[in-house]
């Protein structure tokens, strides 16, 4: 063993740990449950692999591709044995790197040398051919009452797509389809002594297949197609764009887009028909199909794990890994962590963040298929539910093929009544109803419609709202702290409010390791009516009335409680407390010691102020600057002092900017998670071009050079330049907007992330942070 901690104890757990076993392959992400509770970053003698399970630290290694490199992200996962080597030798099998486990600097020249075919534009040429392989495939048994999805649909397509995208013709296909689940085996999975022979013959065989197809490309290199596309840019660049390179990314390409996408559908049809009320829910509104592929792919993603080997000793969750440490990063486990989704467990085609899933991966190497792969999930989607909204899956066991990575069921039995077909009554329904979305979801594609069902006045000039799901799906359960983003009629603004109430006490079923957290039927947010903002108030107090139907997003979280704290402070200014409210009361019902200091001009004007006396009673504490009980936030910092460094004093703020700079001035020799704040206004944002630089941006992966005058902020520059980046709050607050930085010093005004990331200085928030120098370069 190469990798074997030495000093390391291999828990139990660790030790059992099999990713070819049935566990795994039926549910990754419940699999290792365990690991993203308690040992998140463990060593597997079976594999000789670190596991990496947490949605943070997966996505950190992604995120440093020098210090994690890809290099072995196709290497065979079980050592072929000799006789295996010497078939796959007797055919010249020379596979070397391509693009996803090519280093810098190489890889990036030839990412980007190489990223055209997949940009909006040329990805739009293959939807007609996509929707018409669709159509006449459904055709096909549309009548039967019964099918084979996987054999009658979703292999074959993604296999012709890719054929076509690549430019190869596309005879030969099921010879190919044979081969490429070999090159799966061989790659990702655990061949017996005695398959590993045939499956190094079928690799062998697709290693020449590819060779001689490439010969024939390359008497046509005007050829549409992304290996005509190589062969061109060959002649410009060679030592880019080599033979090798071009001979593996032969064979590469056609199971990166092939497999990856076949197993992708499989998995959401799948996923969606056991869910029933959720497929329900986008036959009847197919604008919701876009969000739905994503949250498809987060919750049962087709690739549920990537690799990366350390190139220096290093340290991944607090866990000091060596040089030349394998690493296995679950990703499918990584998108279920309630770290980082609220409610994971749920299949919430609404969930706004649905696209940060780690299933494209992360980063330089990020997928570069994605968006031709969405377009074909939610094409397939639009087609299954369009004119089989009534089918189900019939009774059968799910199995899979044995491997780490590509993930998919091998075949998907579904079973209907055709007399009930809506075509044979409506033949509207062959229409396509929703435009394809090519890229990643909008927030139009992932609004949820929620009607207020109480509103009141808790405090002068606060209004309290009570909101429940308007069309009956299920809302998510949130963590104390998250917030929803509110549409504001059609003023343009769109507001984020923190959930205020307290989330249902968690159950513990038994024989579960796990806590279940029941959802809500309701979510609670209270408005301070805020003559200067933009508006967003106002709107609430003026227009909002009982029965009416919100637009609403989210819920997410960047304000977090510590999972294992041992005693919190919660501090509040004015209507601060609509966060504080929900932590208190779940730090009341676990029974964590807490106290709230409760800020406030006038005891009238600060909302829910006798319920929380009712309910903390003298564990609230009550300043009205009115009745001249002003708070001493630094004494109270400064009784705090020694326990804050400790570890045993965790404290939450929310509040004013004055109230903020007096706690954030008195911790800054604290630890760095003693202190959270979250501010609900901001100072942030407005740009004084008196004050600012002008700066140039190069962006990396586009090959694009921007200016930022004085006078606009990045995002602004970058949309006038035609690059579409989310954005929401657009003053720091959100953390919408965040863009990776590759070089170059930032000034950053943000108040998303947290000291260490700003140091790290990967990333920025582009809606108001600015180059500290006079240039950056990003990753876009
Ligand atoms: C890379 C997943 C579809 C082409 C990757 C990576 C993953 C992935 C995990 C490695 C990312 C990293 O290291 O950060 C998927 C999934 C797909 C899919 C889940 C379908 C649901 C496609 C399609 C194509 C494609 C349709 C081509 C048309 C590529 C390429 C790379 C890549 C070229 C290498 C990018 C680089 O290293 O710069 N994909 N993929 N993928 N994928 Fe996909
Ligand atoms: Fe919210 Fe930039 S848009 S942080």
């Amino acid at each position: 063993m190469t990798n074997c901690p030495v000093t390391t104890e291999v828990s139990g757990r660790a030790a059992a740990f099999d990713p070819f076993g049935d566990g795994y392959q039926q549910d990754p992400p419940a699999y290792v449950a365990w690991s993203r509770e308690s040992e998140p970053v463990f060593y597997s003698p079976v594999l000789d692999y670190w596991v990496v399970t947490r949605y943070d630290d997966i996505k950190a290694i992604f995120r440093d591709n020098i210090t994690f490199s890809p290099a072995v992200a196709l290497e065979k996962i079980t050592p072929t044995s000799r006789e295996a080597e010497d078939v796959l030798r007797s055919y010249d099998y020379g596979m070397a790197r391509t693009l996803v486990n090519e280093d810098e600097p190489a890889h990036m020249e030839r990412r980007r040398a190489l990223m055209g075919p997949f940009s909006p534009e040329h990805l739009a040429h293959h939807e007609p051919m996509v929707r018409r392989l669709v159509r006449e495939h459904v055709d096909r048994f549309v009548d039967d009452g019964r099918a084979e999805l996987v054999n009658q649909m979703f292999w074959e397509i993604p296999l012709t797509v890719a054929l076509e995208f690549l430019g190869v013709p596309d005879e030969d296909k099921p010879t190919l389809r044979e081969y490429s689940v070999a090159h799966t085996v061989n790659t990702w999975g655990r061949p017996q002594p005695e398959e590993q022979v045939a499956v190094a013959h079928a690799v062998g065989n697709f290693w020449q297949y590819a060779g001689e197809v490439l010969d024939r490309m390359r008497e046509r290199p005007d050829d549409t197609g992304w290996m005509q596309y190589g062969i061109r840019t060959q002649r410009e660049l060679p030592e880019v764009v080599t033979d090798s390179y071009l001979h593996s990314m032969m064979m590469a390409g056609i199971v990166a887009a092939h497999e990856t996408t076949a197993n992708g559908i499989a998995n959401a049809v799948k996923l969606l028909l056991e869910n029933r009320e959720v497929w329900d829910q986008i036959c009847a509104d197919p604008s919701l199909i876009p969000n739905a592929v994503e949250e498809c792919l987060r919750h049962n993603g087709s690739q549920a794990a990537w690799r990366r080997i350390t190139t220096r000793p290093t340290e991944v969750g607090g866990v000091a890994l060596p040089e030349g440490a394998r690493i296995l990063m679950v990703s499918a486990s990584g998108n279920h962590d309630p770290r980082r989704f609220e409610d994971p467990e749920l299949v919430d085609v609404r969930r706004d963040d649905a696209a940060d899933h780690l299933t494209f991966g992360y980063g330089a190497h990020q997928c570069l298929g994605k968006n031709l792969a969405r377009m074909e999930m939610q094409i397939f989607l639009e087609e299954l539910t369009g004119r089989l909204p009534h089918m189900r899956l019939a009774e059968q066991d799910f199995t899979y093929v044995p491997n780490t990575s590509f993930r998919g069921p091998e075949h998907l039995w579904v079973e209907w009544d055709p007399t009930a077909n809506p075509e044979r009554r409506d033949p509207t329904v062959l229409q396509p109803r929703v435009e394809v979305n090519i890229g990643e979801p909008t927030a139009a594609h992932h609004s949820r419609p929620m009607r207020v069902v109480r509103v009141a006045d808790v405090a002068k000039g606060v209004r309290h709202l009570v909101l429940e799901s308007a069309d009956g799906t299920p809302l998510p359960a949130f963590t104390p702290g998250s917030h929803v983003d509110v549409e504001c009629g059609d003023t343009g603004v769109v507001r984020q409010y923190s959930l205020c109430g307290t989330p249902p006490s968690p159950v513990q079923p038994p024989g579960c390791p796990l806590p279940h957290v029941p959802r809500p039927d309701r979510y609670e947010i209270a408005v301070a009516r805020e003559d200067e903002s933009r508006g967003g108030s106002a709107w609430v107090h003026d227009e909002v009335a009982e029965g009416d139907v919100l637009t609403v997003r989210g819920p997410r979280n960047h304000f977090r409680l510590p999972s294992a704290a041992r005693r919190y402070v919660f501090v509040a200014g004015g209507i601060g407390i609509t966060p504080i409210r929900s932590m208190a009361g779940q730090a009341r019902r676990d029974g964590v010691p807490y106290e709230i200091y409760y800020l406030g001009r006038d005891r009238n004007a600060m909302a829910f102020l006798d319920e929380l006396v009712l309910e903390h009673g003298d564990r609230l504490h009550v300043h009205c600057s009115s009745e001249g009980t002003r708070a001493d936030l630094r004494a109270l910092m400064s009784d705090l002092d020694d326990d804050a460094r400790d570890g045993a004093v965790h404290v939450y703020a929310c509040g004013p900017q004055r109230m903020i700079d007096v706690l954030t001035t008195s911790a800054e020799t604290w630890p760095e998670d003693a202190l959270v704040v979250e501010h609900f206004a901001s100072a942030l944002g407005e740009l004084d071009p008196e004050h600012e630089h002008e700066f140039a941006v190069h962006l990396e992966d586009s090959d694009v050079d921007l200016v930022v005058p004085c006078d606009r902020t990045l995002l602004q520059t970058l949309r006038d330049a035609g690059v579409q980046i989310p954005s929401n709050c657009q003053e720091g607050l959100c953390g919408t907007c965040e863009v990776p930085v590759l070089r170059g010093d930032v000034d950053h005004r943000d108040v998303v992330l947290t000291a260490a990331e700003r140091r790290e200085c990967s990333r920025m928030m582009a809606c108001c942070s600015r180059a500290a120098g006079d240039r950056l370069v990003l990753g876009l």
